[in-house]
């Protein structure tokens, strides 16, 4: 029988990938998401583009604090393992409503964890970031590099981390993968999911896209006089497609070692991209001249970050295939497609 996963946050942009892909592999799929950053048409497009293997997929509009509404759900069907991305992303946010932060997403994590254990599955993929790096001295960051979270996004990452650690000592029945993603961009070659967000867009990639199909006027690039090629800041940029295959390798490896313990692997592709370089990409692939103003740097960002990806390609025998110029051309793919998002004009601000 085909394995079972439950995905938390499914319908969200990493998840809503990582579940076509897992359907693609053959796996039963069970999707809960609050919907609170998403739309359940993500979840209706996975099933169109996954054609036969649609079918096997389920979605249920459950907070993961809502514990009976969890109990229910495990009662009813038995999970192999779980992949966990639901969450709340934005720093900034973050900093002005850290209570909103630390309940949604530890306390979310927290009955999660509880209800795999009343329910004897102790499998978990969790969605952690390289920013738990903070600003890191030295790069590539390695998996052994210092951590040390800057505002409170990423201390829920960095306290979920250890309560996994925390709950595999206690208890090694667990095997437990902690993925740090780097920055996810791009969109499935269809065109038809993508990333979606709700409001004005935190990330580089979600705005440069709604500059390019006009819903914006002009990109602001935060910080022009770091210590990089042209003064703006560096970051791993890696296509969400191969993002969510790495979660396959990650659920294979579980699967194979029954005594894994707790691990945590980076996924990105190892190269650096400046702001500015990412623009001229998009701007090649897109055709569109994204008119951009210059200003101070955002708080809390880091100057360079990228990633080592040697223990992920020999121990998860996965490696990033897309470069800069497919992620560019998936995004405007998606944006050409879906100017605004899974919305309409009205619905979005
Ligand atoms: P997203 O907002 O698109 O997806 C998260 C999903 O979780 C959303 O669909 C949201 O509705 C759902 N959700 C949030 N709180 C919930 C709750 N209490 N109960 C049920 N559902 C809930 O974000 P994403 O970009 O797909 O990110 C997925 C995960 O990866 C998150 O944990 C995020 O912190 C992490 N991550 C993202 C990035 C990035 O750049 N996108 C980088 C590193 C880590
Ligand atoms: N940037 C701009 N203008 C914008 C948005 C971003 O110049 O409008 C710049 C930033 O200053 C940074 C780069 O583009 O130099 C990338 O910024 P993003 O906001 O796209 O990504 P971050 O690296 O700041 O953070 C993202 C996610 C985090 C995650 C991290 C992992 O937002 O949740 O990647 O590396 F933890």
């Amino acid at each position: 029988m085909a394995r079972r996963i439950l995905v938390t946050g499914g319908a969200g942009y990493i998840g809503s990938h990582t579940v076509l892909q897992l359907l693609l592999a053959g796996f039963g799929v069970v999707v809960v998401d609050n919907l609170d950053n998403s739309s359940e048409v993500a979840v209706e497009r996975v099933t169109a583009i996954a054609g036969k293997y649609g079918k096997n997929l389920t979605f249920h509009r459950i907070d993961l604090r809502d514990k009976d509404a969890l109990d229910k759900l495990f009662a009813s069907t038995k999970f192999d393992a779980v992949v966990h991305f639901a969450g709340l992303k934005a720093v900034g946010e973050s900093v002005q409503k850290p209570l909103l932060y630390y309940n949604n997403n530890i306390i979310g994590t927290i009955a999660l964890l509880e209800a795999m254990v009343r329910h004897g599955c102790k499998k978990l993929v969790f969605s952690s970031s390289a920013t738990v790096y903070g600003w890191p001295k030295k790069v590539p960051c390695t998996e052994e590099s210092p951590l040390c979270a800057m505002n409170p996004y990423g201390r829920t990452k960095l306290m979920i981390e250890d309560i996994c650690r925390d709950i595999h000592r206690a208890d090694k029945d667990w095997n437990i993968i902690l993925l740090r993603y780097f920055n996810p961009i791009g969109a499935h070659p269809s065109g038809n999911i993508g990333e979606d967000p709700r409001g004005f867009p935190n990330n580089l990639m979600p705005f440069v896209q709604q500059v390019a199909v006009g819903r914006r006027p002009t990109l602001t690039v935060f910080g022009n006089d770091y210590s990089t090629k042209d003064g703006t800041g560096v970051r791993d940029y890696i296509h969400v497609v191969d993002l969510a295959d790495g979660h396959i390798a990650a659920l294979q490896k579980l699967f194979k070692a029954s005594n894994l313990g707790c691990e945590v692997y980076n996924l990105g592709t190892g190269k650096g991209t400046s702001v500015l370089e990412m623009v001229a990409a998009f701007e090649k692939t897109s055709g569109k001249k994204i008119p951009v103003v210059k200003a101070g740097r955002r708080h809390g960002d880091a100057e360079i970050l990228y990633a080592s990806t040697r223990k992920a390609e020999k121990e998860l025998k996965w490696k990033a295939k897309y470069g800069i110029e497919e992620m560019c051309r998936d995004q405007w793919n998606w944006a050409k497609k879906n100017p605004w998002g899974y919305g309409s004009p009205d619905s979005t601000s």
